[in-house]
């Protein structure tokens, strides 16, 4: 998963992209909505921090930089505070977001020390001059007063895929078999089987679960670099004994063009390899404030709101069928696919607060 997705023609590493004229869409490349909800969610946990200038918003797993340019144009009023890093692993997908965001080198968005704005009593030149956007390959180095945010980022992450034996478990590993990638089945390490054992204890025989060990511990860096703030991840999650009892093709999926792909061995770089991420294996980090739906989100942060104007219009105008009914109509599809129960809607947000 790791190579097929972030190696030398990796799916990733070549400019994979979501959205329409990607290989399938996620909230951000829905339309401006949720962008424009997630603007109003940071300007409301701005304000639980007292308005800190320069607020950090890092996302990760930024790809071409669709929620950050959409974030830039709803102007949420934190924005004279915004220092908004990008952070995304694939050179091609960073590339692109110069194209529609101003970037700025990192140095003048970062600033050096734990809390550096709440305990710097030297005034500060940079004050109110946000927002500015800064593109980065990883967390930034120091912790920060801000929030990390990542959507669909933690399921694309490589995991180890465990089988139940008769006796204990087994590691699936990959090998090779002429040009082909065939799945290697090896006694699991002692701490693995014991860790399996723990996740899922009622695992029947031949069930698979994934030991999400790098989300753990992105996770784990996530928390460490905020050093007041909040931790906010959206993603479709469930946990160790629910994965152990379904069919692991069900879990473990393959996209490619808007539809399914093969078996995740089959040609690498070409698909995207993507889990269900198990959200017992995250707690272990620490339990999150919040775990709703993605609906239940951002009716929370205001999406019915910015929706009933629109709705209103396109009942008026829907017989005159102009651009005004038209915009009306996109925003109310946009609403219904961000919060749709069987797709985007039924994502988890997690979010650990870390004041
Ligand atoms: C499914 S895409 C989501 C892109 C975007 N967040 C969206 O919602 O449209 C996952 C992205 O995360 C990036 N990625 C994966 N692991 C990463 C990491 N450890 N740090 C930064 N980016 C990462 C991938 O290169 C890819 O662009």
């Amino acid at each position: 998963m790791e190579l097929a997705l972030y190696g030398e023609g990796g799916f990733y590493s070549t400019g994979a992209m979501t959205g329409r004229r990607g290989h399938f869409i996620t909230s951000p490349e829905v339309g401006t909505l949720f962008a424009t909800v997630l603007a109003g969610a940071l300007d409301s946990w701005w304000a639980d921090l007292g308005r800190p200038d320069p607020f950090l918003v890092v996302e990760v797993g930024a790809g071409v930089g669709t929620l950050a340019a959409g974030i830039r144009r709803a102007q949420p009023r934190c924005s004279p505070a915004l220092r908004y890093v990008l952070v995304e692993r694939s050179s091609a997908l960073r590339d692109r977001q110069a194209r529609r965001l101003t970037l700025e080198p990192p140095s003048s968005l970062l600033r050096a020390g734990p809390g550096a704005d709440d305990d710097d009593d030297e005034p500060d030149p940079s004050v109110g001059t946000g927002p500015m956007f800064t593109s980065l390959t990883d967390l930034p180095g120091e912790p920060f007063t801000g929030v990390v945010l990542a959507n669909e980022l933690v399921d694309n992450m490589a995991f180890v895929l465990l089988q139940r034996a008769e006796c204990g478990w087994s590691e699936v590993r990959v090998g090779e078999e002429g040009a082909d990638l065939v799945e290697l089945l090896v006694p699991a390490s002692p701490r693995l089987a014991e860790e399996a054992d723990r996740l899922a204890p009622d695992a029947p025989h031949g069930a698979r679960i994934p030991i999400q060990r790098r989300a753990r511990t992105w996770l784990r860096d996530a928390h460490a670099k905020v050093h007041r703030g909040r931790v906010v991840m959206v993603d479709y999650t469930a946990t160790t004994p629910t994965l152990a009892a379904r069919r692991w093709e069900e879990w473990l999926r393959t996209y490619r063009v808007h539809g399914r792909g093969g078996h995740p061995l089959s040609a690498p770089g070409e698909q995207d390899v993507t889990c269900e991420v198990a959200v017992d294996q995250l707690a272990t980090v620490g339990p999150p404030s919040e775990d709703r739906s993605q609906a239940e989100f951002l009716r929370f942060h205001g999406l019915e709101e910015l929706v009933e104007g629109a709705r209103a219009t396109w009942r008026e105008r829907a017989g005159v069928g102009d651009l005004q009914a038209l915009r009306a109509r996109s925003l109310v599809g946009e609403a219904e696919a961000l919060t749709d129960p069987a797709g985007l809607g039924a994502f988890r947000v997690l979010e650990w607060d870390l004041r």
